[in-house]
């Protein structure tokens, strides 16, 4: 499916599925957010799935990249200033230095302050859910602005820095550092998986935006809710594979829907 394909919304067929949601969002107890790459895109990241993704472009990249990483990780660390870095990398990684939270990101903020909903999990390393003010915030891939220790998980804010070397060991147990970015092949880690496990286990309504619900285990849980008795809302401009479990699925994007699902839940 190309964009152009997608049915653009009237004003007013968007506000009918709006208030249908906020209804839902609103006689809820317990509402999660579960967002993926697409939450981004009106910051300027590309996904990486779909007619714009970086997977589309450039092809998928190797899934083994955490057992690269554990076989020599200092060699690892001083590849990534030596070796050619793949041009998917690139555009990512200019992406992301330059982003900034988007008025999607704002609306989840103040959807939370005012309770709307209690959590959110993303599935994005890009920090901006944490630079936007989200109080109960799971980053469930990682946080490209942490380091973390592969042994103890003791994870290390880096501010504006980002090591062109092997960091020193872990200063908790001596382990090795890794960027805290989950790679192909890296479990999970457990704090985080079982926090998004624990959300998961209390909704009673899960907002997906943005997401293809492709990566499991992440996108696992959108299941797990639904077949907990969750209701399921998708905030997506195309068709996923969450699609048929869905109660809505409002053909939009974050920065449109987001801020009007606010707006409707503060009158
Ligand atoms: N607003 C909302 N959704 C959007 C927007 C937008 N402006 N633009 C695109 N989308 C949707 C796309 O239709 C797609 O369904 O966002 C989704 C992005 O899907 P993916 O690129 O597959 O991203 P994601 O689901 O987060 O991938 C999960 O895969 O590559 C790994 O670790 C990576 O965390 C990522 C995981």
């Amino acid at each position: 499916m190309t964009n152009s394909s997608i049915h653009k919304l009237s004003n007013e067929e968007l506000q009918v599925t709006i208030d249908e949601i906020a209804t839902i969002v609103s006689e809820s107890d317990y509402v999660v957010g579960m967002t993926g790459a697409g939450m981004s895109v009106e910051s300027g990241i590309p996904p990486f799935r779909g007619v714009d993704g970086l997977w589309t472009k450039y092809g998928a990249p190797k899934m083994d990249g955490y057992s690269d990483f554990k076989k020599d990780p200092t060699g690892w660390w001083n590849r990534r200033t030596n070796e050619k870095i793949d041009s998917h990398i690139n555009e990512l990684r200019h992406a992301l230095t330059n982003a900034e939270p988007h008025v999607g990101h704002y609306a989840l903020v103040e959807l939370e302050k005012q309770g709307n909903i209690q959590s959110l999990v993303t599935q994005n390393i890009d920090a901006l859910d944490e630079k936007a003010g989200l109080q109960n915030l799971i980053e469930i891939h990682g946080n490209r602005t942490k380091l973390r220790c592969i042994e103890c998980g003791d994870r290390v804010s880096l501010g504006d820095f980002v090591p062109l070397y092997a960091p020193d060991p872990c200063k908790k147990c001596g382990g090795i550092v890794k960027f805290d970015t989950v790679m192909f092949g890296e479990p999970i880690p457990d704090d985080v998986m079982t926090a998004a496990r624990s959300e998961i286990n209390k909704a009673d309504c899960v907002l997906s935006i943005g997401t293809s619900a492709t990566v499991r285990p992440a996108s696992g849980l959108l299941w797990i809710a639904e077949s907990l008795g969750a209701t399921i809302i998708e905030i997506n401009p195309t068709e996923t594979k969450l699609t048929p479990i869905c109660e809505v699925s409002l053909r939009s994007t974050a920065g449109e829907a987001l801020p009007l699902l606010f707006k409707t839940l503060s009158n």
